[in-house]
Parts: structure tokens; sequence; C-alpha cells
């Protein structure tokens, strides 16, 4: 086994242990039981998940005596809303869940999202702790205690922010991934590449061979690098005023992408063309070459995500999203724009036409 920990400053709300590795699930139930954070847990997951993980993860949980029982869902984005949390309120409440109980997300963005909502509104909050099983949730959506769900004209819209106890980033699971799954994590692993550490771009390939091969080892490593830059952002700024903004990068036009497709667009594939949008308007503002942009626009195609946005949606009707995203200020929309590679910087000034003009530049 090849496990790592990753710790947060001990005496920030936020505090907790990132534990990465291959395999890693079986080492949960000590932790657990360690440290004592619940006397019944209830592990939330996706119909997919369940069928593929979730009774080998039940049975870790039970043979080390922990009191673990699942409440399962529909996968899949359309069930990120508030209908499916009072649903599973209801459940918890005819299972007897109380103060005394916690919550487990075992899955993707969606779970995570989705399962840290009702734990830190069920019963005025309980615990919760993560265990992401898509490659977006390992490097991005099960750190930072962001929780929410959609209202179906927009992206998360009703949430909180409420951190897990812990997070187990366990690679096994990433071995039944479909490869589109994996791809979407690319996305944000690309979004970490432009902002920060310009050196995972030149890790993609060496990633997607690696999940192509089945080898924990350099994914591992990238994985971790990953966690390493969200923790660093998030530990300076939980509550997303200020620099946890740049997290932002291509998720802007992304957000609005994705309900103007009626998220049949995922969320990578989004975030990519989000990105491409955002490179887009940094070079026609003068901030960014022509060479970086040109660069960027590679790396995301080497990923394998698309570098154009469908002709089908409709420029407006993306406009339209936009104008919803919940961190404008006023009329003012927030972009996270670039000078260069590692260096983002927030930008509110992006007039609706010059966004108009490089939405119509990216269509196919
Ligand atoms: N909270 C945050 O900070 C944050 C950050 C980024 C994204 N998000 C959210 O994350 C969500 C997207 O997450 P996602 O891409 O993980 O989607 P997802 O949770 O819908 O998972 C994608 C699909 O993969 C399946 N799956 C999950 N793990 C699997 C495995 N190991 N093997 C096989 N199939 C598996 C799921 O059942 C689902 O069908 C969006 O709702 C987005 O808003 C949140």
């Amino acid at each position: 086994m090849n496990s790592f920990r990753v710790t947060l400053d001990k005496n920030l709300s936020f505090s907790y242990d990132i534990y990465i590795g291959y395999q890693i699930l079986d080492r949960m139930p000590p932790i657990l039981s360690k440290n004592g954070w619940a006397r019944r847990y209830f592990l939330f997951l996706d119909d997919r998940v369940d069928a593929l993980h979730g009774d080998r993860a039940l049975a870790i949980l039970k043979e080390r005596g922990l009191a673990a029982e699942k409440i399962v869902f529909p996968a899949g984005e359309d069930f990120k809303n508030i209908h499916t949390c009072t649903e599973l309120a209801e459940r918890l409440l005819e299972r007897g869940a109380d103060r005394t109980s916690a919550l487990i997300a075992l899955g993707g963005g969606v779970v995570g999202d989705l399962t840290a909502f009702v734990a830190s509104i069920y019963m005025r909050g309980i615990p919760h702790v993560q265990v992401p099983t898509t490659l977006l949730a390992q490097v991005d959506s099960s750190i930072g205690g962001k929780t929410g769900v959609d209202l179906p004209s927009a992206k998360n819209l009703l949430g909180t922010f409420a951190q897990p106890k812990a997070v187990f980033i366990d690679l096994a699971f990433l071995e039944t991934l479909p490869e589109r799954e994996f791809t979407n994590g690319l996305a944000e692993i690309v979004k970490y590449g432009i902002i920060e550490d310009p050196g995972l771009l030149g890790d993609l390939k060496k990633a997607i061979e690696a999940f192509r091969s089945k080898d924990p080892g350099p994914l591992e490593r990238i994985i971790a690098q990953c966690c390493r830059i969200k923790k660093g952002i998030v530990e300076s700024d939980e509550t997303d005023r200020g620099l946890r903004r740049i997290l932002n990068f291509g998720h802007t036009i992304g957000h609005a992408i994705e309900a103007e497709s009626g998220f049949s667009v995922s969320h990578g594939e989004a975030v990519a063309m989000g990105m491409c949008g955002a490179v887009l308007l940094s070079e026609r503002l003068k901030y960014l070459s022509s060479l970086d942009r040109e660069k960027i626009i590679a790396a995301i195609g080497l990923a394998g995500l698309p570098v154009c946005i469908p002709a089908s949606l409709d420029t407006e009707g993306i406009l339209r999203g936009l104008r919803r995203d919940k961190k404008k200020e006023g009329d003012t929309i927030h972009f996270v724009l670039l000078k260069k590679p590692g260096m983002p910087f927030l930008n509110g000034g992006v007039s609706p036409s010059l966004v108009r003009e490089a939405i119509e530049a990216l269509k196919e």
C-alpha cells in the first residue's frame, strides 16, 4: 500500500486530513473509529458507483465494527437538485439518523456536493467524510467544503460551505472509471496547470498513459500536486471572497454552457470550453500573448477535451446564464483572466459584447 497524508492547518475551521493512495479505503474505518465523529455512518452513493463498489465499501466498514448502511440514489447531474435532497433527508429520518450520525460521500462530484449539502442542513448539520471516486472529485470537488445543488437554470445556486472531517482519495477507484469521465477530470488538472503550476500541462500525456495502463504511481503524484494547490488556495480564502476565485478559471462561461445545454455537456467539457473562452478574452484584452493562448488551447486539446463550443448552443442563452452567475456583483461579472500561464487575475470589466464575440468565435 502506498499512501501519504496532507494535513491542513489545525487552527483553522476547515482543518482535516487528506489521505491519498492506492487501496486506502481499507485505512478509513480505523481512522473513523479513532476520531469518534459518529455512532452511525450512512454511505451515500449513486446507483452506478453502488453497482461497482457499494457492497465492498459497506463490507469494509462493517468488518471493522462500524454501524454503517447504504443510501443509494440515481446517478447524474439531473439528480443534483433540492428534490433529491428532500428525499434523502426523509430516508435518513426514516432510518433514525440523528445528530450522532455522519454521512460518507462515495462517488464523483455530484455525490460529493449533494451529500455534503444534505449533511450541512440535516438537523442543522451533521459531519461528513468524502471518498471521491472520479478523477474530477479526487483533484478538486472533494476538497474545500463547497456544497450545493443546481436549480434548473443555474448550477450550484443553492449551497453552503461545510468542510468534510476527512478526505480519502483511493486511486483504485479510477480502475473502473470510463475514459470519458477520466477526461472530464483532466479539465481540472489543466485548470491547475494554467492558474498555478504550468508543469502540470506537461504531465497530461503521462496521466493519460498511466490511466490507460492502470498504473497508479504517476497518477498519485499528479493528483497529490493538484490537492496541494487546492489546499493552499482554500487555506488562504475558505469562503471564496478573494484568492479562491481563481479556481473558477473557465467556470464562469463553463457553468453557463452546462446549463444552456440542459447539462448534456459534461462539467469537464464545459469547463474546457470556458477555459478556451477565458484565454481568448485574455488575448483580446491584450493581457495574454497569442503564443500562450495557442499553447493552452493545444494542452486542452491534448487532454482530449473540446476546444470549441457546439454551434447548436444559443449564444444569447449562454449570456443569460452568465447574468445568473452567483459570483456576479450587481451587473458586473467577474472573469478570471490570465497574464501568462501561472498568472491569473480577477477582472470585472469585460463588456458583454466582447464576451458575445468570444463565444461566437469559439463556435464550431
Ligand atoms: N464542490 C466543488 O468544489 C466542486 C468542484 C468541481 C466540480 N464540482 C461538481 O462536481 C460535479 C461533477 O463531478 P463528476 O464529474 O465527478 O460527476 P459525477 O459525480 O456525476 O460522476 C460521473 C459519472 O461517473 C460515475 N462514477 C463515479 N465514480 C466511478 C468509478 N470509480 N467508476 C465508474 N464510474 C464512476 C458516476 O456514477 C457518474 O455516472 C458537478 O456537479 C460539479 O458542479 C464541485
